[in-house]
């Protein structure tokens, strides 16, 4: 499993965050993690392409004090094995709003409600490429 992680950065309400990247030819699944630190995840997006029984589906969710709360699904997939991604972020105190591959968009709550973010990590069966915050 490659894990990346970033600290220290600075992600803000209203700022963009884009990232891009290259799914593995055997990815199972991949995430990408935004919260105030390791141990806390306001935005935990996690694509599964076969995984945890999952196929084809975006599974989102927050992990705090230990434990994670209410999954929220997407339908929507447009990744594919062996091809790159470009997903872009933005989010207010409230929610996050999530741009995929191909233009769509879905809205999570922003359930730790910062205004500001320093952490990211990214895992498993994707190589990340560039991250830029505008
Ligand atoms: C769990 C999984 C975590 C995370 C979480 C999201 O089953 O182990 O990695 O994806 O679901 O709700």
């Amino acid at each position: 499993e490659t894990v990346m992680t970033i600290k220290n950065m600075t992600f803000k309400v209203r700022q963009t965050l884009t990232v891009v990247g290259v799914v593995k030819p055997d990815s199972k699944e991949f995430a990408v993690n935004i919260g105030p630190s390791d141990d806390r995840i306001a935005l935990h997006l996690n694509p599964r392409f076969n995984a945890r029984g999952d196929t084809n589906i975006i599974v989102c969710n927050t992990f705090e004090a230990d434990k994670w709360c209410q999954e929220q699904t997407e339908k929507c997939f447009p990744f594919s094995l062996g091809k790159d991604f470009k997903i872009v972020i933005r989010f207010t105190p409230s929610e996050f709003e999530v741009t995929l591959p191909g233009g769509s968009t879905f809205r999570f709550p922003n359930r730790l409600g910062a205004q500001e973010y320093s952490f990211m990590s990214f895992h498993k069966g994707a190589r990340i490429q560039s991250i830029e915050i505008k």
